[in-house]
């Protein structure tokens, strides 16, 4: 986190890698997330699905075709099949070879070192995912509060009903870029689950930031990929900036 000076008070502001450094590097792969952690971002971003012989795997999109040389659902796909996919070269030759990550991987490598910030990506399609993603967590001990950093998200609030319930001590995020979901009803209801309430900086106003914090959760907006939107999220008092370039925001880089 780095200090912001916004209305002559100082706060503090974290930054969140989206899908990894993924401006700098083929997202939700190893290649961004160590990025991600170069660029001493306070979490790295990932998306979870879930494979057709059920192994938790990182991808954004519910089909591999835009970031791999593969083509078809996750979900129809066996996890051999997807590991021998290429998830780099789509972003440049440097990156031949970057393999789509694993959850448990993810977890192993980066937890302790740098927060991680998991989506359940479109859970509905992964019936009992919630459960698979609670068990991983408790099998490293991350499902108590402790000095490390894990938020649980989605834009599929059953799901993160059911993730609060099986992991009751792991913050709770709501995704959302729908303006219905910004009123103080939707809010409370939100409030009564969730500690992060994390919406599209297109929807994000200094009024909706307050409602938030009265609410008692903090708000983490996305995806920053201008100087100019780092800028606006700045100057609306957000808690952290979900951001394809961890540098945009960051001013220590
Ligand atoms: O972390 C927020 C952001 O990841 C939500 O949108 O589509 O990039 O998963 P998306
Ligand atoms: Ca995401």
């Amino acid at each position: 986190a780095f200090a912001a000076e916004t209305t002559g008070e100082l706060r503090q502001v974290e930054t969140v890698a989206h899908r990894g450094a993924s401006g700098y590097a083929p997202e939700n792969t190893i290649a961004a997330f160590d990025k991600g952690v170069e660029m001493k971002a306070d979490y790295i971003e990932i998306d979870v699905q879930r494979s057709k012989d059920g192994k938790l795997v990182i991808i954004h999109d519910t089909k591999v075709d835009r970031t791999t040389d593969g083509t078809g659902y996750v979900k129809d796909l066996s996890f051999d099949q997807i590991r021998s996919l290429d998830a780099g070269s789509w972003k440049g030759e440097q990156f031949n070879g970057e393999k789509i990550p694993t959850f448990e991987e993810v977890l192993d490598r980066y937890h302790g070192k740098i927060g991680i910030l998991i989506e359940l990506k479109s859970p509905e399609l992964y019936p009992g995912i919630e459960k698979m993603v609670a068990q991983e967590l408790k099998e490293r001990n991350l499902d108590k509060p402790q000095n490390e950093k894990i938020i649980l998200q989605s834009f599929n609030f059953d799901s993160m009903k059911i993730s609060n319930s099986l992991l009751p001590k792991v913050p709770i995020g709501v995704l959302t870029s729908n303006r219905a979901d910004t009123t103080e009803q939707a809010l409370k209801e939100f409030a009564s689950y969730a500690d992060y309430f994390n919406p599209s900086y297109g929807i994000v106003t200094e009024e909706l930031v307050n409602q938030v914090h009265a609410n008692g959760m903090k708000i983490h907006s996305w995806t920053v990929r201008s100087h100019e939107a780092a800028e606006f999220l700045l100057n609306m008092n957000v808690d952290g900036i979900i951001t394809d370039y961890p540098d945009f925001v960051d001013p220590r880089n």
